[in-house]
């Protein structure tokens, strides 16, 4: 069965065949939604079809997804996704909450969320035979796709500012990729990449650019689908919990604005085929110094103005978001909004998880500072379930772990010593 039916723009909504193009809109630029047969889809499977599947990753889903898994068995593509989801009820107290979790995409095969766009994004490269898949990235959605490639044999190239993180940059390099540091920022990596794709014939990844990232993405909303039906289940069995007067509401940082983008396809996704009565809320979050979506949400437009980005959170410096329409779409058509958060409030957010056992980089750790701003400003009230993502492990940026805590004291080798210092 072929759900993959073509595209539509998200600006001017035409719709084009899968033969037509293979990026953004030709005529405006605007990002494409990829459109699938939902009715052939509905036609075929119930929920429990799917959910039954006995597969942990993100392939579980694959008669929601427009490419076929790639050949091979156990390999790190075939493990992206699935990722897991904890309760965080010490935070949650602090915080004046009663229902609060955190999924952990650091789990993800290389340590972030990216793993989900970059697995998709190689099946549709391996179905149209490319050879050579380019991205840019600040370094996780490179460090996924060397990761993702280097699972099946595929020829990867990453653009990265060469600022980026020395772990990231470890990562591509260990993953085999060829490795390109681009002495500029992220965005002129991103127009670099584009040009050098269309020059030489590489099929670009590039996040928001092609639109199988937002399909890769949208497959953490369909595992918080999962968790959300099973989980408000057991509430309305246990305590009678009244579901439609408790809607989830979900915290995601923002950078170029395709994770929030396709996170809101997947429930779109479901909500189309009459699987998910109701859309969640969803808040995006951004570095103050990043905050182009943001202004746009707030500005009540849904024009994008850059802005010169800066701060601690690499993954989301961005100056032009690239998926900027759709993610303010993401935060106003669900009732959501944008918040944004300094660079002082992400690395407390570092400390604050970490003090869970959960080790996030700073992009990461923004959607949970993000929490902590709307709890204060009254933005959710304390009985909204909040699902909180953290995006990327810590790992990726020691640097700014260390920023985060107090560093530990050095001290002779003796007991004396130690008496001392306790
Ligand atoms: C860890 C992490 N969090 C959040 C984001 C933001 O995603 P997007 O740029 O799609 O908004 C990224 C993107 O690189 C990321 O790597
Ligand atoms: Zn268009």
């Amino acid at each position: 069965m072929n759900k993959f039916v073509g595209y539509r723009c998200s600006l001017c909504g035409e719709e084009y065949s899968p033969a037509d193009t293979t990026y953004t809109c030709p005529k405006d630029g605007g990002n494409l939604d990829v459109v699938l047969d939902y009715d052939s889809i509905k036609s075929k499977y119930k929920p429990e079809d799917i959910l039954s599947r006995n597969d942990p990753s993100l392939w579980r889903f694959l008669p929601l997804l427009p490419v076929s898994e790639p050949e091979g068995e156990s390999t790190p593509l075939h493990a992206a996704g699935g990722t897991p989801i904890f309760n965080l009820s010490r935070l949650a107290e602090k915080l004046g909450l009663q229902y609060l979790w955190l999924k952990d995409e650091s789990r993800n095969p290389t340590a972030s969320f990216k793993d989900r766009a970059s697995a998709i994004v190689v099946a549709r490269a391996q179905e149209i035979g490319a050879e050579v898949v380019v991205t840019a990235s600040t370094g996780n959605a490179g460090a996924a796709l060397a990761g993702m490639s280097a699972a099946v044999g595929q020829k990867a190239i990453i653009f990265a500012p060469k600022s980026a993180p020395q772990a990231k940059v470890a990562q591509l390099l260990v993953f085999g990729a060829k490795v390109i540091l681009v002495d500029g920022t992220y965005d002129e990596a991103f127009d670099l990449t584009v040009k050098a794709a269309d020059e030489f014939g590489w099929y670009c990844r590039n996040t928001g650019y092609n639109p199988f990232t937002a399909e890769g993405k949208k497959t953490a909303a369909f595992e918080i689908w999962e968790w959300w039906e099973s989980t408000h289940q057991k509430w309305h069995e246990e305590v009678g919990m009244d579901v439609d007067h408790a809607p989830l509401t979900v915290f995601v940082s923002v950078g170029d604005g395709n994770i929030i983008s396709g996170i809101y396809k997947g429930f779109r996704d479901l909500y189309q085929l009459g699987w998910l009565p109701r859309i969640p809320r969803i808040i995006g979050v951004q570095a103050e110094g990043s905050a182009a979506i943001s202004n746009a949400f707030h500005g009540e437009t849904e024009t994008i103005t850059p802005v010169s980005a800066k701060t601690i959170a690499d993954s989301i410096s961005v100056d032009l978001p690239r998926d900027g329409v759709r993610a303010v779409r993401a935060a106003k058509e669900t009732g959501g909004t944008y918040v944004n958060v300094s660079d002082k409030e992400i690395l407390k957010a570092i400390a604050e998880l970490g003090k869970l056992g959960v080790f996030a980089e700073p992009a990461g750790a923004a959607a949970y500072a993000g929490l902590v701003k709307a709890a204060s400003s009254g933005l959710i009230g304390s009985e909204d379930p909040i699902l909180v993502l953290n995006t990327g492990s810590g790992l990726k940026d020691v640097r700014a772990a260390m920023r985060a805590v107090q560093s530990a004291p050095i001290i002779e080798p003796t007991l004396e010593a130690v008496k001392q210092l306790l």
